[in-house]
């Protein structure tokens, strides 16, 4: 397809779609396409352009796109129907294999995505105490529902722990049900989470927060405080499940949580999640205690769907291989380490911070550890930086996290740091984007 046809494609999406795009992610005008395919570290758009891709899909695609062993497993099981409703081999096998790698796993419900499974890991707790409140921290990020859109990008320090809805439509007495904490403040957590005993069912928390590292202490800190206080906590590994290392951030960073819940890597990119951990809380979704409390309803048409079963566990065996998570960390510290090289070299205070295959770009000069230490750093030249890494063909977030995948070559790196050169020279810092 020619530029002409991809002008024509982006207009009916302008004219069909809401907001011409999928959702929160609308791509800069100026750099917008529309994508065709991918393989590898690569994705391709209709026009044939090629980009290095450090999107993928939101994380999903931890192989890179389009692994052959994921495709021929999925093409085998699509041709044997593409979903049941009911029990089938490839969810048996999943939940055996995520309940055996997650540290607090003994049982596990499957869901459709990041979102259902957090709220429903929530609506558990909830249902096991026989209390309302949940505890979540300042720029934490569980997916779309009511609870999870609280204080997850305030535009100022949130004044804890009252809450602020980050999208209109949510009822305040939502908001009133949510604590908000800031992340790597072991003494305002432990704080609130005693103050609130009576009340707090649980706290969930990302334990590697979108790219800032929990300081030594603080989950510890969390882990001993829910224990003592009857309260369930709940790591959302979403992100960093199979990611950050086999057991995500439970191996880690060595502190289990009661409930885990797992998204993006054991989706094989398909839609898929769940929520694993201690049996008598999952036991509370078991269908035959209806009639009796506590019991949560937890069910969905495309829970267990055999296609992403097959995607997820096809993805987990290559994640099981040796070397994996050395090679997941490698990578990227190159393109860390070349990247700040050239920051200084321009004279701007650039950093990527995060966790092996997960890292983010901020131009700040002082730690980022906090949420509020993020909106210190100029957002602007986050975002110029990512739309002129675009018009060079590396597909970078805009003002987001970067991922890494088992693809990514160090070619890959090479080429882009080559561009990040040319890219960061258009950065300006200090002005209002
Ligand atoms: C940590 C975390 N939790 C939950 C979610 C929600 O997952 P989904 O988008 O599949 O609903 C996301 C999505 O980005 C996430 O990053």
């Amino acid at each position: 397809m020619d530029d002409t046809g991809l002008k024509r494609l982006l207009e009916k999406a302008d004219q069909y779609l809401t907001g011409g795009c999928l959702g929160s992610f609308r791509m800069p005008d100026e750099v917008a396409t529309v994508f065709h395919r991918g393989e590898g570290s690569k994705i391709y758009d209709v026009t044939g352009r090629e980009y290095i891709d450090f999107v993928l899909g939101s994380g999903p695609m931890i192989l890179g796109h389009a692994h052959r062993d994921v495709v021929s497993a999925v093409q085998a099981q699509v041709s044997r129907g593409s979903t049941f409703y009911g029990l089938n081999e490839p969810i048996i096998h999943l939940a055996e294999r995520v309940v055996e790698a997650s540290p607090c796993g003994e049982a596990i419900r499957f869901n459709s995505s990041g979102t259902e499974g957090t709220f429903s890991a929530l609506r558990m707790a909830r249902a096991f105490t026989s209390k309302e409140k949940i505890l979540k921290f300042e720029g934490g990020w569980h997916g779309a529902h009511d609870y999870a859109q609280q204080s997850t990008t305030p535009p100022e320090p949130t004044d804890s722990p009252i809450a602020v809805a980050d999208s209109h439509g949510i009822p305040r007495v939502v908001g009133q049900t949510v604590l908000i904490s800031p992340f790597n403040d072991p003494d305002t957590a432990t704080d609130l989470i005693s103050s609130y005993a009576g009340d707090l069912a649980a706290v969930i928390v990302e334990p590697f927060q979108r790219s800032l590292t929990p300081e030594p202490g603080f989950l510890e800190a969390l882990r001993e405080a829910t224990q003592a206080n009857g309260v369930i906590l709940i790591y959302d590994e979403v992100v960093t499940g199979f990611r950050i290392a086999w057991g995500g951030a439970q191996e880690k960073y060595g502190v289990i949580p009661d409930l885990a819940v797992y998204g993006k890597t054991i989706s094989g990119g398909y839609p898929l999640a769940a929520i694993c951990g201690r049996a008598e809380i999952l036991a509370c979704a078991d269908p035959r205690r209806k009639s009796k409390a506590p019991y949560t309803f937890v069910s969905g048409t495309t829970n267990g769907n055999p296609v992403s079963a097959t995607a997820g566990l096809a993805t987990i065996d290559i994640l099981a291989k040796d070397g994996v998570y050395e090679q997941l960390y490698e990578i990227p510290g190159r393109l860390k380490v070349g990247l700040e090289a050239i920051g200084r070299e321009l004279g701007l205070p650039l950093q990527l911070i995060g966790e092996g295959p997960v890292l983010q770009p901020f131009f700040y000069d002082g730690e980022i550890r906090t949420y509020s230490d993020t909106l210190k750093a100029d957002s602007n030249a986050a975002r110029q930086l990512g739309i002129e890494m675009i018009k060079r063909n590396i597909f970078f977030n805009i003002n987001g996290k970067l991922y890494f995948s088992l693809a990514h070559t160090e070619q890959d790196i090479d080429l882009t740091l080559d561009v990040a050169k040319e890219a960061l020279k258009q950065v300006e810092m200090g002005v209002d984007g």
